[in-house]
């Protein structure tokens, strides 16, 4: 596995691989590797010729009261586990490298970034997109692999590409979940053991709106009788301030009013106001 740092130098790799006809797959991180993001690699490897994994922890998408000075970053370690699946590049550049001094440009997503995350959020989804272009434009990839956890990041950049025109498959991935039901997020690092129950209402108030909804398949089920379930689990822990718990049209974002096979619950809670965790889940099938 080579580790490029210079965006020049990744372009002309990847123009060499896309003369030689080979398929190029990408899978954009921030780093800080767990399970979630080998899968996204293991599922990138098996599609694809030559295998780019990008590595940047992306200053524009976090706001001023963030945690980009304390998002976790191992370069060796990540190094390490990336070669264990395979990967051909890890691309890892520096942040100037990315923005320097004069760079002016912002790829912005109208509508579905006004919402859920894009309100708690503002300009977070604008600083994922330009990153995501710029990424796209230099590693020339055929597909590229996002985890369906970051539901809303991965619409918007599904729009983004059909607006632009980006000649780029989006592949999604299902969220990888840790034994206790929590889904991986690099952020999990964050969580003292005493902070892992509040956490944990996430995924159980996820199975119990599933369940609400399986045994009624014949019934009309509202909406609001899902987020009030949902309630119901996470509010009784004082850590948790809720952010949103929504049910919404997996497509569109749009809030439902009734569930149908399209419906996905989301959530979004602050443990102890300092871990911002997300969760999703479709409410009828698998
Ligand atoms: O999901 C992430 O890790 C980031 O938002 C992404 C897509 C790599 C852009 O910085």
């Amino acid at each position: 596995m080579r580790l490029v740092t210079s965006p020049a130098e990744i372009k002309e790799i990847t123009k060499t691989y896309r003369l030689g006809g080979l398929t190029v797959g990408l899978v954009p991180t921030m780093g800080w590797f767990h399970d979630g993001h080998l899968s996204l690699m293991r599922m990138a490897r098996e599609k694809a010729d030559k295998l780019i994994v990008s590595l940047f922890v992306n200053p524009i998408q976090f706001g001023p009261n963030e945690d980009l000075d304390s998002y976790p970053y191992d370069l060796e370690r990540d190094r390490r586990l990336a070669k264990g699946e395979g990967v051909d590049i890890l691309f890892a550049p520096e942040r100037q490298a990315m923005y320097p001094e004069d760079f002016g440009s912002t790829v912005s997503v109208a509508e579905l970034t006004a919402h859920l995350c894009g309100r708690t959020r503002p300009g977070h989804f604008d600083g994922v997109t330009t990153v995501v272009a710029k990424l796209f434009n230099l590693t020339l990839p055929h597909f590229a692999v996002f985890g369906e956890k970051d539901f809303q990041q991965l619409a918007v950049i599904r729009k983004m590409v059909r607006d632009l025109d980006f000649p780029v498959e989006i592949v999604g991935h299902p969220i990888v979940r840790e034994k206790s039901g929590l889904a991986m997020s690099s952020r999990n690092t964050y969580l003292k053991e005493s902070e892992m129950d509040a956490a944990l209402s996430l995924s159980r108030g996820i199975q119990k709106a599933r369940k609400f909804v399986s045994e009624r398949s014949a019934e009309v089920i509202h909406a609001a009788q899902v987020r009030n379930l949902v309630h119901k689990v996470i509010s009784p822990h004082r850590e948790c301030e809720i952010d949103y718990i929504n049910v919404v049209n997996n497509t569109t974002l749009e809030d439902c009013d009734e569930i149908t096979e399209n419906s996905l619950l989301v959530l979004a809670v602050k443990i102890n106001n300092r871990i911002r965790l997300i969760d999703n889940s479709i409410l009828k099938g698998s």
